[in-house]
């Protein structure tokens, strides 16, 4: 018999985290470990002192894990402990070696098992770096973390209270409020603004070009700079936006430029956009295309550029599909 260790991380203490959670780190274990449940002799769960709405072992059971005794307790409170963590031990008759699971935020603890990733996708809009991120991010199982959805929000606060974009004094008052948070549930990114769930919201067209504006604020960037660090800190993860490789993230292991001609850009977003029910025109989103590359290019705090030891990738011509595949086999190549 053989004890598999594993961890992850939640986002926020709710039951649908917990569940999203555990389901995730059990299957995990138990596909990297080749598994049959009828081999797992018992499961036992822990988790830090900050999650107190759902018993992981309940999770557990909910996920199918229930054919063996299952046991989860509470971890003592340990100052400057990883947060919302869930902990697990599987016993197992197994033949092979015990490979240990360790997954979100979770890969902080042990570095030595995982190796943090950090990945920095860069690019115009609509050159199809956020779908590419977000596939790259599900393949290797880590986070994604899509800054320009941080500054839509931000462009959405401002709308909400009635601040003038070019008045600087109103968004400095704005931002100084703003009351912003990224959580993920179900692997998915949450957009939280005053509490509430704006992922949708912030994708309306006009917030497109609010966001380009507001992001050109120094002191816009450096409170965002700051929440991405600290995520990409803290966790392996795929970051995409405009200054991430420059900026946001120099160091990173792993960088990319994602282009595409402005048509090619300007044709993906009327097909996106129309899919949503916008209605919208091709031209007129080329010459918005045209204008935020402008914007984007040429303001004075962390310009959309390419960082010198960024790849380009030219993804006019190629597919979702073999984007993804050519950043993993780039990746793979240097790990
Ligand atoms: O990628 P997007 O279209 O959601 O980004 C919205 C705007 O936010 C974009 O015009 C430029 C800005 N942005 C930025 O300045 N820096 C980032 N890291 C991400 C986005």
């Amino acid at each position: 018999m053989k004890a598999i260790r594993g961890a992850t991380t939640i986002a926020a203490d709710t039951p649908e985290e917990i569940r999203g959670a555990v389901k995730e780190l059990l299957t995990e274990i138990k596909n990297r470990n080749g598994l049959e449940l009828g081999s797992v002799v018992c499961i036992m769960l822990s988790s830090t002192a900050d999650i107190t709405s759902l018993y992981p072992a309940k999770a557990a059971r909910e996920a199918g894990f229930g054919g063996c005794p299952l046991f989860s307790s509470l971890e003592p409170l340990i100052k400057g402990a990883l947060p919302l963590c869930i902990r697990a031990m599987v016993l197992a008759e197994i033949c092979g070696p015990a490979v240990p699971v360790y997954l979100r935020g979770a890969a902080a603890l042990r570095r030595d098992i995982t190796g943090r990733l950090v990945i920095a996708i860069d690019g115009p809009a609509g050159s199809g770096k956020s779908t590419a991120a977000k596939n790259l991010a599900k393949r290797l199982n880590i986070l994604y973390l899509d800054t320009g959805a941080m500054y839509r929000a931000c462009a959405l606060e401002c709308v909400n209270r009635g601040a003038d974009l070019s008045d600087e004094a109103a968004v400095r008052d704005v931002m100084e409020k703003l009351d912003l948070k990224i959580e993920y549930r179900e692997g998915r990114q949450v957009t939280v603004l005053d509490g509430k769930d704006v992922s949708e919201e912030i994708r309306r067209p006009e917030i497109s070009q609010l966001a380009s504006k507001v992001s050109a604020y120094g002191f816009v960037r450096s409170k965002m700079v700051d929440m991405q660090r600290r995520i990409a800190s803290e966790m392996s993860c795929v970051m995409d936006g405009r200054d991430i490789g420059t900026a946001v993230l120099p160091g990173a292991e792993h960088k990319f430029f994602i282009t595409a001609s402005a048509e090619v850009r300007a044709k993906r977003r009327y097909d996106e956009d129309r899919a949503k029910g916008f209605a919208v025109s091709y031209d007129e989103i080329l010459k918005d295309i045209a204008e935020r590359d402008r914007r984007d290019e040429q303001r004075k705090v962390s310009p959309l550029r390419r960082a010198d030891d960024a790849v380009l990738v030219d993804s006019s011509d190629m597919t979702p599909e073999e984007v993804v595949e050519f950043l993993a086999n780039k990746i793979q190549e240097k790990i």
